[in-house]
C-alpha cells in the first residue's frame, strides 16, 4: 500500500479505510505542527558556543540577539523573551496590574483563558466574527461592565483581529488592549507586522509553531515601562540594580532555547513558503469536496499559513467532524480540532460562568485543522484529498459505523 515517500493508496470504498480494518494510507504520521528547526549544523555551532561560554541562561548573547531580531521583525521597540507564550500573557497582565474582568474570545487555546484565571481575574468570553473566528467588537461593547479592565484579542490562525475597532472601544472605555499573537509571527495586518498593536502582544515559540525555541514566548511592545516591568517580573522581580521590588516568577528563556529560536527564525521564510504552497494545494484538492470548507485568509494581510483550517459541515454529507477525525487518524493523518471544545466549554469556566456563544459553538463543532509544514508535500495533500472525497461520499455510512465503534 503506502510508502514513506508520501504517495497514498487509493481508497474509494469504506472497506479499505483504516478505521474499519484497512491498511493506513500513510506509513508515517502526518502532523499539523512538526518542528521547523532550521539548519542543524548552524544550531550545533550555536550550542557549542553556549557550552564553550558557560553562559547558559540569564539574558545571554544568543537571547539578546533573538530579542533584537524579533523586535525588528515585529517593528517594535522592545522584545522580552520568556519561557512560553502562556507566561508571556500572564506577565503582561501582572505588569499592567490588571484586575476584575478581561473580555476575550472563547475560540482560542485554553492558555488564553488560563493566563487570566490563574491570577484571580475573570475571563469574560465573547462571541466571534463567524468568517475569521476572531473576537467580534460589537459583542465586546455589550460585555463591558464596571469590573472590566482589559480586552484580550487573539489573532486566530495569524489573522489580525478587528484592531482599529477594538482600539476605539478600549480608548472610549479606559480599558487596556493587548493581544494573544501566539499564531502571529510573520503575519501582518495589512502592511504592518503583528506585534506592535495594543499595549503589548505575545508570540508563542512553542515547538509546533512556525518558529520554535523548543518552548518559548516573546512579549513585544512599544511601551518601555511595560517591557521593563515584564523583564523584572520574569526574573523573580529583580530590577536592573538587582533589588527586588515586587513578587516575580522565573520565566526566563535559556541560551539553548535561544539557539533553536535563532536557527528556526532563520528558516522562517522557507517554512512560510512551504506552508503557503501546501495551502494552495489543499485549496485545489478541496475545491470539489462538498461540505469541507477551507478557511480562506484575507489577501490584504500576510499570513504564515501555519494552519490549514477546514469546517466540516455534517448537514451537507452526513459525515460527523469527529468521525472524520477518527478516520484520518487511522490513516496516520493526525488532524487537530483547533479549537474544540473551546474555552467556555471546559471546566472551570462552564460551571463558573455558563454562557452561550452561538457563533463560537457553531465553529467549534466544525473545525478540523489538517497537516502542513515543510515535511508535507504535494503527494501527501493529494492523498488526503482522496481520503476526504471518499469520506464525504460515504458520509452517512461512515458516521453510523463510527458510532457503533464508539
Ligand atoms: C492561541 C494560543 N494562545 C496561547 C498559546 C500558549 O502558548 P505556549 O504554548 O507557548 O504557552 C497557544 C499555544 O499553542 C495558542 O495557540
Amino acid at each position: 500500500m503506502q510508502s514513506g515517500s508520501g504517495k497514498a493508496s487509493m481508497k474509494d470504498n469504506v472497506r479499505d479505510l483504516g478505521l474499519f480494518g484497512g491498511v493506513p494510507a500513510f506509513h508515517d504520521k502526518l502532523l499539523v505542527g512538526r518542528p521547523n528547526p532550521g539548519d542543524r549544523d548552524v544550531f550545533m555551532q550555536r550550542m557549542s558556543s553556549v557550552l564553550d561560554s558557560g553562559w547558559y541562561t540569564h539574558h545571554g548573547p544568543l537571547l539578546q540577539d533573538l530579542e533584537q531580531r524579533i523586535a525588528d521583525l515585529a517593528e517594535v521597540e522592545h522584545c522580552v523573551m520568556v519561557a512560553n507564550g502562556t507566561s508571556g500573557l500572564e506577565l503582561v497582565l501582572r505588569a499592567a496590574n490588571l484586575s476584575g474582568e478581561v473580555i476575550m474570545p472563547s475560540m482560542t487555546f485554553i492558555a488564553t483563558a488560563h493566563s487570566v484565571r490563574m491570577h484571580g481575574l475573570t475571563p469574560v468570553f465573547c462571541d466571534i466574527d463567524p468568517d475569521t473566528g476572531c473576537i467580534d467588537p460589537a459583542e465586546v461593547e455589550r460585555l463591558i461592565t464596571p469590573r472590566t479592565s482589559a480586552i484580550l484579542g487573539v489573532h486566530l490562525f495569524g489573522q489580525p483581529c478587528a484592531i482599529d475597532e477594538l482600539r476605539k472601544i478600549a480608548d472610549a472605555n479606559g480599558l487596556m488592549l493587548y493581544f494573544d499573537a501566539a499564531h502571529g509571527l510573520g503575519c501582518t495586518a495589512e502592511q504592518t507586522p503583528i506585534g506592535g498593536f495594543g499595549q503589548a502582544e505575545v508570540f508563542s515559540l512553542h515547538t509546533t509553531k512556525v518558529v520554535n525555541s523548543f518552548e518559548g514566548g516573546a512579549v513585544v511592545t512599544n511601551d518601555g515601562d511595560l517591557a521593563a516591568e515584564v523583564r523584572s517580573l520574569h526574573c523573580f522581580g529583580h530590577g536592573p540594580d538587582n533589588v527586588v521590588r515586587r513578587v516575580g516568577t522565573n520565566a526566563k528563556l535559556s541560551e539553548a532555547a535561544a539557539a533553536m529560536g535563532l536557527t528556526s527564525l532563520e528558516a522562517m521564510p522557507d517554512s512560510i513558503a512551504a506552508n503557503e504552497r501546501n495551502y494552495h494545494h489543499y485549496r485545489e484538492e478541496l475545491a470539489d469536496v462538498p461540505g469541507i470548507d477551507l478557511l480562506t485568509y484575507d489577501p490584504a494581510n500576510r499570513n504564515n499559513f501555519q494552519y490549514v483550517v477546514t469546517k466540516v459541515d455534517e448537514s451537507v454529507h452526513g459525515l460527523r467532524r469527529d468521525a472524520l477525525l477518527a478516520l484520518l487518524y487511522a490513516e496516520n493523518v493526525v488532524a487537530q480540532r483547533y479549537f474544540s471544545p473551546c474555552c467556555h466549554e471546559f471546566e472551570p469556566y462552564r460551571s463558573e460562568h455558563p454562557v452561550t456563544l452561538p457563533r463560537t459553538e457553531e465553529m467549534s463543532k466544525k473545525v478540523l485543522t489538517l497537516p502542513t509544514g515543510p515535511s508535507i508535500n504535494r503527494e501527501h495533500i493529494a492523498g488526503i484529498g482522496e481520503l476526504l472525497r471518499t469520506a464525504v461520499k460515504y458520509g452517512n455510512e461512515i458516521t453510523s459505523r463510527w458510532l457503533e465503534l464508539a
